[in-house]
């Protein structure tokens, strides 16, 4: 990468120290004393003109940049607005990271006066705008060699936080990185093409995690021929790249042995819907089609790096799904892990295939608290929800009522749609237990019924990430495409219920 950041914590400055500064205002330009104190007349009235001639209004996460004010020993002013504070619950903290790293976008050294005019930030907000800073600096340029003049030399940000509490703010940045660095972690998995990560180099990806004290376990061929993982070893078939199913495991409870949770995803690393092919336009998305075992791995690196006092399984299954004279066919029936017999209708909803595997799998191996499954499942799940909230499915209401708090909480996040026994039917099969798609109406849903069948009575949790995952658009922390979607929801998930 080009571009990186290191970031710091300290006390409010007293005087003004070159490289840009960073202040917060409201929807009446009122700066916190602070903060005016630091600029003092001269960069009070820079920063009105500038408004004025620029209609900046101290709006929500509205940016303000004033380059070298005269009289001041700065490169540039930076005023981001936070709103008035009768509106302050809209406010967040990782957004506003996400912002400030945008405005620094050229900037060598910064220092950001983390003092609103109604209150100084706490450190932990400190911390989450660290966060989105992070988050915001991500670009996936690995593949560019032609980069212009500026971006060939690497630049480093140095950003120094200033908050009332520098100490507190310090203790927390370490685990926040943790967070951001599985995020991106996910989000570089989804973005790598497909003939550079296939099966076998994202287990050895995976594998990288001992790093932070995970246990990694991989199963190839032989070892899931050998258990009887039918359905997913039928997805990989076709393709000339071993299938592989991973097992990464943190234990960081007191008790080594405390039942774990549990996190499952499809990785499927390219997608052609194999013999049943998909159109040509776009199919090159379908290198994202990886997303869900890509947030596993990179929420392990999280809570392994911010030693988590919890005990996590995460299990992806990865198979590339390709056409080939031995790929798998409709009408082919296969028997799944669970020994229920599927009948293969459509070779392109494959992904259930390698989840049905998966989560027989971890129940019976490991008996979890809980299972929640991570999938670029269906594209009836986007036509339902766009690319704003993942589809969740759920045979359990707290857990699913965890998952909605954490993703309002977070910004990842999802919206329930409901399981029934009617729809369930629609997967019965005239000549197997079970058929691998419903046909076209309730889509999302019939893929997650054919999901419940491998379910047994743990709790679980389906989240259908094909909108929120891949082909995301820019926000304030992401710089599109690949979005990180679900480390930080499970991380959350796993730091308000299921620590200490
Ligand atoms: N990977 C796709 C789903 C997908 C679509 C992900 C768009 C991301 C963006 C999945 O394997 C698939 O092909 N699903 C089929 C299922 C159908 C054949 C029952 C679909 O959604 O059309
Ligand atoms: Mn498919
Ligand atoms: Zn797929």
């Amino acid at each position: 990468m080009s571009r990186s950041i290191q970031i710091a914590a300290a006390a409010y400055p007293t005087k003004l120290a070159g490289g840009a500064l960073v202040l917060l205002t409201d929807d009446k330009l009122a700066l916190s004393d602070r903060a005016s104190a630091l600029i003092g007349d001269a960069g009070r009235k820079a920063f009105e003109k500038a408004a004025e001639i620029e209609s900046f209004k101290g709006k929500l996460n509205g940016v303000l940049s004033i380059l070298a004010p005269a009289g001041l020993d700065l490169d540039r002013l930076i005023v981001v607005g936070v709103g008035p504070a009768s509106e302050a619950a809209k406010r967040n903290a990782v957004t506003l990271g996400g912002v400030i790293g945008g405005a620094l976008a050229k900037a060598k050294a910064a220092t950001v006066l983390l003092d609103a005019p109604d209150g100084p930030l706490s450190a932990e907000q400190a911390a989450d705008v660290a966060l989105g800073a992070q988050l915001r600096f991500y670009n996936f340029d690995r593949y560019k060699t032609k980069k212009k003049d500026d971006e060939l030399k690497p630049t480093t940000l140095k950003l120094t936080l200033a908050v009332a509490d520098a100490a507190a703010a310090k203790k927390a940045l370490p685990g926040r990185d943790a967070i951001a660095a599985g995020v991106i972690l996910a989000r570089d998995l989804v973005n790598e093409p497909p003939n550079v990560l296939d099966p076998p180099t994202f287990a050895a990806r995976a594998k990288e995690l001992k790093k932070v004290g995970v246990e990694v376990e991989v199963l190839g061929v032989k070892e899931m021929t050998k258990l009887g993982m039918g359905a997913l070893l039928g997805v990989g078939q076709g393709s000339r790249k071993e299938s592989q199913c991973v097992i990464m495991r943190w234990n960081g409870a007191k008790g080594a042995s405390a039942q774990p949770v549990a996190f499952i995803g499809k990785g499927v690393t390219f997608d052609t819907g194999g013999v049943s092919l998909k159109p040509g336009g776009g199919m090159e998305d379908m290198k994202g089609d990886m997303a869900g075992a890509a947030c596993v791995t990179g929420l392990m690196h999280a809570l392994a790096a911010r030693k988590a006092k919890v005990n996590a399984i995460g299990v992806i299954g990865v198979v590339e799904n390709m056409p080939d004279g031995a790929a798998q066919r409709p009408g082919d029936i296969v028997t799944s892990l669970s020994g229920q017999t599927i009948e293969i209708i459509n070779t392109d909803a494959e992904g259930r295939l390698v989840l049905a595997d998966v989560l027989w799998y971890v129940q019976d191996r490991f008996k979890p608290k809980f299972m929640v499954n991570l999938a670029t499942l269906t594209g009836a799940c986007v036509v339902a929800l766009g690319k704003e909230y993942a589809g969740l499915f759920s045979n359990d209401d707290e857990l699913s009522d965890r998952l909605h708090k954490a993703g309002q909480a977070t910004g990842d996040r999802v919206w329930r749609m409901p399981l029934a026994p009617e729809y369930d039917k629609l997967m019965d099969s005239r000549f197997a237990d079970v058929k691998n798609s419903g046909g076209r109406e309730a889509g999302a849903i019939t893929a997650a019924q054919f999901l419940q069948r491998f379910v047994n009575k743990t709790p679980w949790a389906h989240l259908d990430i094909a909108g929120t995952a891949m082909g995301s658009p820019k926000t304030e922390i992401s710089q599109g495409w690949s979005s990180g979607f679900g480390v930080r929801l499970l991380d959350r998930l796993v730091a308000d219920h299921y620590e200490g």
